[in-house]
């Protein structure tokens, strides 16, 4: 939005966060559906297993897969960015793990190539395609980005895809197609906590039809310049930075477009506490904890005022009048 001052954020130092506590309690919930896994506990200790060279060796694989890509200039962010070996040992990514610093180490049998995307439902040209055949057609671009989970963390990463909008117009929805409906991979033997089924998985997520066509949506196979790593949702995932962190689905197998308005994995879980916009917004405070704030991985001590759309207004602001 034109009219809205963005303010120098990291120069707004800030004594007071928002206690651990509440945080916890999400994870307590987790813990009494029996998810639990080791790093349940540790949430907030990312730095020393950001040094682990273990990290470091899991990363290099990835690393050496270097994706063409040209920088698109009009998305940078005036913040430090995020170093990548932080943003690659603290993730949310429930299919493995209920905790964050771990999530990396519990990933390794997880076979993200050959794999295959399926665009349907309410299209003129259903199609299914192999990741590498998709990632070769499509306009692959560097956009750095805010990202700022619901719990109160944010980042600033340099993702690599594709406007969700490109590739839509390929597929062609038809009239009545109204939302998107994103899901991830189901392989319990992999992703330990599918197996537990008192959580509705596979991971669900969805976009109105007129938010998967907004320029900030990207489809993502890359970061950092190159492939993603599987902790990061490789081989596809979504990012739709003016949303909370949640609606950022990993690991893609089915893209639907339908009349119906999808149920969501945390809205399942919690409707009272995640619903299906979650627009970042830091006049809404979550249920149990203040969105006015956010911190940056792994400067958990010092924190920043949030900003309506996490600072895309001026993109999607339109969308909610
Ligand atoms: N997608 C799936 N399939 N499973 C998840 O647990 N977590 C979401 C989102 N996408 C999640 C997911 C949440 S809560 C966040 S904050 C981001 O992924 C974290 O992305 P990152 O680990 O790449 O930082």
């Amino acid at each position: 939005m034109a009219n809205i001052k963005i303010p120098k954020g990291w120069e707004i130092p800030e004594n007071r966060v928002t206690p651990e506590s509440v945080y916890i309690n999400r994870r307590k919930f987790i813990k009494d559906l029996g998810i639990a896994g080791a790093g349940a506990i540790s949430l907030f200790g990312s730095t020393a297993c950001a040094q682990d060279s273990k990290a470091e060796k899991q990363l290099k694989p990835y690393r050496d897969q270097k994706l063409e890509h040209k920088k698109n200039e009009a998305f940078t962010v005036a913040r430090p960015q995020t170093e990548e070996i932080i943003a690659a040992t603290y993730n949310n990514f429930y299919e493995f793990s209920s905790g964050k610093t771990n999530v990396w180490k519990l990933v390794e049998r997880f076979k993200t190539r050959p794999w295959e995307v399926e665009i349907s439902g309410l299209v003129e040209n259903p199609m299914k395609i192999d990741i590498d055949d998709l990632i070769k057609q499509m306009p692959l671009e560097e956009r750095i980005y805010r990202f700022r989970c619901v719990e109160t963390w944010a980042m600033v990463v340099p993702w690599l895809g594709f406007p969700m909008k490109v590739l839509l117009d390929k597929v062609q929805p038809k009239d009545e197609a109204k939302y998107v409906r994103m899901t991830t991979f189901m392989d319990p033997d992999v992703a330990f906590q599918q197996n537990n089924n008192r959580l509705p998985w596979p991971y669900v997520e969805g976009l109105t039809l007129a938010e998967a066509m907004n320029d900030l949506t990207l489809l993502v196979v890359g970061v950092y310049g190159h492939i993603l790593p599987p902790q990061h949702g490789a081989p596809i995932r979504l990012i739709v930075p003016w949303k909370y962190g949640f609606k950022s689905i990993k690991s893609i197998v089915s893209i639907e477009l339908t009349d119906k308005k999808p149920r969501n994995f945390w809205n399942v879980i919690l409707p009272r506490e995640y619903g299906f916009e979650a627009n970042v917004n830091p006049n809404v405070p979550h249920p149990r904890w203040s969105q006015a704030k956010e911190w940056l991985i792994p400067r958990r001590d010092v924190s920043y005022p949030t900003r309506i759309y996490n600072g895309y207004g001026e993109f999607v602001a339109h969308l909610y009048k």
